[in-house]
């Protein structure tokens, strides 16, 4: 891997780095300590990165900071890191690697990962930078999507936790924090850390990793996930795409966690997407019902569906 890791980057030099210790923002003075050189301004909160290097690896900006690693940029790829003593991190970075290692067929909106390394003190993943953002920054900036480009990336998005499925793997994470979208508009599915095979048992301890928003009842509850667990979080991710909002606004975990419990999805689709056609109103319906039982439980079925809704959807 070290060879490939030669390949895929030059060394740079740290010319760019910031020698100041003040936040960019409001100027106060950044603490001495850091994570992955990530310095927490105590006045402002603000994130000031100084860039660095890991081995041949320069880290030059900032992406993302998660509960467990950090994200950055090195040229035209992005880095996933892990502080190697922090073992869950560790674990769900290595999971990531051997699920993609693993899969005997790779869809195209699947993002690639193209190495793992490692030295004394971080373990990390490298993938290409997609410079288009998250689905999330996506519709904040634009808000709600037209009909007929969400129901392209719906599919999209179905293509690559389908291809997951086929090569027995469980995506428990969609939500639009983990869906890039590359330069061409293409949507790519990242994040594989939490997912699980198909043959595994319920997971006790379920991290929801920062948000319950997407997340299937049966996921909370304990029960048994399949591919209709998936189609229920692809029917909350059809709401928001459609109306730029959340369908359970909570201010905690544990309260959206409650309201998913304590409602059925499936029958507030009616009022929340009065907008769109009536026949595709039904097919959310089908996929957001709280009993697992009643909901669709195909992915080719799914996108047949979505693809009917397309044929007579004007360009
Ligand atoms: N290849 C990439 N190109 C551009 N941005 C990326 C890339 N990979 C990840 N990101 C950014 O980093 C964020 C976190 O990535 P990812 O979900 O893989 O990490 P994570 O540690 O599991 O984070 P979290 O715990 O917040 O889900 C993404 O939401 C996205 O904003
Ligand atoms: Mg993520």
């Amino acid at each position: 891997m070290r060879r490939l890791l030669k390949s895929l980057f030059g060394k740079k030099n740290n010319e760019e780095i910031i020698t100041d210790d003040f936040c960019s923002y409001c100027n106060s003075t950044l603490p001495q300590k850091s994570k992955f050189n990530i310095f927490k301004c105590s006045s402002c909160n603000t994130l000031n990165f100084k860039p660095f290097n890991i081995d041949e690896i320069y880290l030059e900006e900032f992406i993302s900071y998660g509960g467990s690693g950090a994200v950055f940029r090195s040229g035209d790829k992005a880095i996933k890191l892990v502080d190697k003593k922090d073992l869950t991190a560790l674990k769900e970075l290595n999971n990531e690697y051997e699920v993609y290692s693993s899969l005997k067929e790779i869809d195209k909106h699947l993002l690639p990962l193209e190495a793992f390394f490692e030295n004394a003190t971080y373990a990390g993943l490298i993938t290409p930078y997609e410079k288009g953002g998250t689905l999330a920054q996506f519709i904040e900036k634009n808000g709600p999507m037209d009909f007929r480009e969400g129901l392209e990336l719906i599919l999209q998005i179905t293509d690559a936790v389908q291809c997951l499925y086929k090569n027995g793997f469980l995506y428990p994470d969609i939500k639009p924090q983990n869906i890039l979208i590359s330069s061409k508009g293409q949507i790519q599915l990242c994040d594989y850390g939490h997912v699980s095979s198909l043959s595994s048992d319920v997971d006790d301890n379920v991290d929801v990793s920062g948000t319950a928003d997407f997340i299937s009842p049966e996921r909370l509850t304990g029960v048994k996930e399949d591919c209709r667990s998936s189609l229920y979080s692809i029917g909350l991710l059809i709401h928001y795409i459609f109306t730029a909002r959340k369908l359970f606004n909570a201010s905690s975990l544990q309260e959206t966690a409650e309201k998913h419990l304590s409602n059925n999805a499936a029958n507030l689709m009616q009022k929340e997407l009065a907008h769109l056609p009536k026949s595709f109103i039904k097919l959310v319906e089908r996929l957001t019902d709280s009993n697992q039982s009643l909901r669709l439980g195909s992915f080719p079925e799914f996108k047949g569906m979505i693809r009917k809704q397309l044929t007579v959807t004007p360009h």
